[in-house]
């Protein structure tokens, strides 16, 4: 039976789990898909007949044709790179014009964030936190600070107001930075008014539309960027981005009632990775690191940085798991300890003697911190393209099922591979609420 879904799909650790490949397959169960928080910094690759593109404003919804496709009002846009993607789409026949929706609530980045983002990492010297330089910490901060300008401005008569007050605290701050070169009052309008004509076509009130939708009876997908332990309130702050990447953020960065939201999809992968930096307990600075990385191809989208990697961290992942509800697992990249000998799973912390088992908050601790490990026999065959748990070699099996034991969620579905076909999908009643009842559907078009 068919129920309308309101899904959220997040990342469940520091980003880059794989979110997109787990949205593109799910996607047709669903009519529209948000994203709610973040901007630029996110990024994923997804693959187009042939091609590969780098998406970081789009959802990877954008690529099904048929597919609505909304930035809600909890993002940060900046308008060139969200050009620049149309663009790209565009060139190769993907128009997304009749279908992508833009609030008219979401902030802007205007170059006086990203001149800010710089010079603050730079001060910061050794201490800084690894951002991706894009503008994106110091615009969340001009919202709070109420002095923004969000994306339907651009076409209101107050815009050269707003954008005055918003240059006095700017300013401000640039020069006590030692940043003189600021852009003045009048290139800053007339970048908005030039911005504002071609984003024109895409303002819409989307919490408006969003809701209408769902009385309708139309399935939406929340698509979470970065991940939730670079959440703003529950990450390891203040090495964390500047939004609510938890489900939470679901609601307020869409407007959507949290009751209406029907279920969480927590994307994990099957190690840890982290780019930028902070404290990191199973980080492995050794050979095992070095092949999760080769093997994993961890390097950012956005950034190209490599990014540092370690043992799937249970005690992370059951914290994601409680703050997020997360109902079922999507664990990707299974496929990539594939050749080691021996894998390790953490499953507590030891400090000053002590075994914790809860994430804490404290840094200074959480960096002090040794991983407690399971050590399991690895299983030396591929994976790759396994359709069935059954498909699996036996000590992926017994790594899996602790892997679930630990965290306390279910898995529901596995990638072993970036292609859609090399996806497990785990039957359950709980998977097939999550895509309202049609896990028929997706699994008629995985493919094999
Ligand atoms: P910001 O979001 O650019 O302010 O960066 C803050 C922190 O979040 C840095 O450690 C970034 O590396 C990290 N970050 C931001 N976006 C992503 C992402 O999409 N994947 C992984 N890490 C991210």
């Amino acid at each position: 039976m068919t129920a309308t879904a309101s899904t959220v799909v997040l990342g469940m650790q520091w980003g880059d789990e794989g979110k997109g490949k787990i949205v593109d397959l799910i996607c047709p169960a669903f009519e529209i898909v948000a994203r709610f928080q973040g901007g630029h910094n996110a990024g994923h690759t997804v693959k187009f007949g042939d091609q590969h593109f780098a998406l970081h404003l789009l959802p990877s919804g954008i690529l099904h044709s048929t597919m609505q496709c909304v930035l809600g009002n909890g993002m940060v846009i900046y308008p060139p790179a969200l050009f620049e993607e149309i663009d790209s789409l565009v060139d190769v026949g993907v128009d997304p014009r009749d279908r992508l929706f833009v609030c008219d609530r979401a902030q802007v980045i205007l170059p006086t964030h990203v001149l800010l983002d710089q010079a603050r990492e730079a001060a910061r010297g050794a201490d800084r936190i690894g951002t991706t330089v894009r503008g994106i910490g110091p615009a969340y901060e001009s919202k709070a600070a109420r002095s923004g300008i969000r994306c339907g401005d651009f076409l209101s008569n107050g815009l050269r107001q707003r954008l005055e007050a918003h240059l006095t605290m700017a300013g401000a701050q640039l020069s006590a930075l030692g940043v003189d070169k600021v852009p003045s009052l009048d290139e800053l309008e007339a970048l908005c008014r030039d911005w504002g004509k071609r984003l024109a076509p895409y303002l819409a009130d989307t919490t408006v539309r969003l809701n209408r939708a769902l009385q309708k009876g139309h399935g939406v997908l929340f698509e979470g960027a970065q991940g939730a332990l670079l959440d703003i309130d529950h990450g390891t702050y203040p090495f964390v981005t500047s939004s609510n990447s938890t489900a939470g953020g679901a609601a307020t960065g869409t407007g959507v009632p949290p009751t209406h939201i029907t279920g969480i999809l927590g994307v994990i992968k099957a190690y840890t990775t982290r780019v930028g930096a902070g404290p990191f307990v199973c980080e492995l600075e050794d050979d095992d690191g070095e092949h999760l990385r080769r093997r994993g191809n961890e390097f950012g989208t956005t950034t190209g940085r490599p990014r540092r990697c370690g043992w799937f961290d249970a005690v992370l992942a059951r914290y994601s798991a409680l703050i997020n509800g997360v109902d079922t697992l999507a664990l990707t990249k299974l496929d990539v300890l594939d050749e080691l000998d021996e894998i390790k799973l953490c499953t507590a912390y030891r400090y000053r003697g002590e075994e914790l088992r809860d994430f804490p908050s404290d840094l200074e601790l959480l960096g002090q911190c040794e991983p407690v490990y399971r050590t399991f026999a690895g299983w030396k065959t591929s994976t790759v393209g396994s359709l069935t748990t059954d498909d699996l070699p036996e000590n992926a099996k017994i790594y899996l099922r602790a892997l679930e034991e630990e965290v306390g969620a279910p898995i529901g579905l596995i990638s072993t591979g970036p292609r859609r076909e090399e996806t497990i999908l785990i039957a359950s009643p709980v998977l097939d609420r999550l895509v309202g009842g049609r896990l028929e559907d997706i699994l008629a078009q995985r493919g094999s």
